[in-house]
């Protein structure tokens, strides 16, 4: 279990329940005559755990560029909390949205602490002249932010590595370790792009708890992912991209039941475990293709 018991209050950007945290209307991204994403409408409510699904170049990390002020929309409007968000990523972080990229973004050779700490200066207060003269206003803060940045490593596990460099992390700690620092600018939603890409059943299952976890602090979570197991067990909704357009939006079991899901993504009902019985076919396969090869006289000779 990753959680800790000590942050299991509510978080400082936690919102009251049922209220729209994120609500995107006719989001549009063109690039030249590529529409990435088309009239995309989308809500998270407060409480809720979102999947956004979708085959490759379906522009699911278009729209989350679209959310956090990396893009600006070339139509629609994305609002927070009521408010349209300002179109530059620092002041979208600064409002409450916070994230993890698809392809991870860490300080490598900053150690984990360290990464988790520039995740806070969003948060952070004390000003240019304070950190440079270095009173006792910045020592306070200095040491409440490493106490917070400590917490959150223990939240996902990874306090007892807080001085390891990140890039000495395997990496599924490093995906641990994005989602620390995304959450060290108290969110009040977080945006998760592929969190368990590389990872293991077990370090998958963990990532499952971990957003439950996240979630139950009263924290909204948008989720891409492509393991469809983790998004069904997870997601409260589930909306559906295909070339850049919203097909079909709902809980788990109406859009895995949805034909039109099918044919343009899953291939076969989830509930046969798409999949498994090919991966064990193209294992005994390989397995298969192995013994001959290393037996085969004169291999030496051949090579
Ligand atoms: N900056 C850009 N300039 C031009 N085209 C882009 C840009 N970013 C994305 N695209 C294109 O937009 C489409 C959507 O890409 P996007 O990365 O959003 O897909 P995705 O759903 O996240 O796919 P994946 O599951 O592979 O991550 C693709 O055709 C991609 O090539
Ligand atoms: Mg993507």
């Amino acid at each position: 279990m990753t959680t800790d018991t000590t942050t299991r209050g509510a978080a400082p950007g936690a919102s009251a329940p049922g209220e729209a945290v994120l609500d995107a209307r006719g989001v549009t991204m063109r690039f030249g005559g590529l529409t990435a994403v088309r009239n995309v409408d989308l809500t998270v409510n407060s409480g809720e755990i979102v999947g956004l699904i979708g085959p490759n170049g379906a522009g699911k990390t278009t729209f989350f560029n679209c959310l956090t002020g990396l893009y600006v929309p070339t139509e629609g409007e994305v609002r927070y909390k009521g408010a349209v968000l300002p179109p530059k990523s620092f002041k979208v972080t600064a409002a409450g949205i916070a994230r993890t990229f698809q392809n991870i973004r860490l300080f490598a050779n900053m150690t984990v602490l360290e990464n988790v700490l520039v995740g806070r200066h969003t948060r952070t207060k004390e000003g240019l002249w304070s950190a440079l003269l270095r009173g006792p206003g910045f020592h306070r803060a200095e040491a409440a932010s490493r106490a917070r940045a400590m917490e959150l490593l223990r939240f996902v596990g990874l306090d007892g590595k807080a001085e390891h460099l990140a890039r000495n992390l395997p990496y599924g700690e490093q995906r641990k370790l994005e989602i620390a620092r995304a959450l060290a600018s108290e969110p009040g939603l977080l945006l998760l792009d592929e969190p368990t890409a590389g990872m293991n059943p077990q370090e998958t299952r963990a990532t499952e708890e971990l957003v439950f976890a996240i979630r139950d602090q009263g924290i909204a979570v948008l989720v891409i992912e492509h393991d469809m197991r983790f998004i069904f067990n997870l997601c409260d909704r589930v909306a559906v991209l295909v070339q850049g357009e919203k097909l079909v939006e709902g809980d788990s079991a109406t859009v895995q039941g949805d034909e039109r899901v099918v044919a343009a993504y899953l291939g076969e009902p989830f509930e046969n475990a798409p999949g498994a019985e090919e991966v064990a076919e193209v294992e005994a396969a390989e397995a298969h293709a192995d013994t001959p090869q290393d037996a085969a006289p004169g291999k030496e000779n051949d090579r």
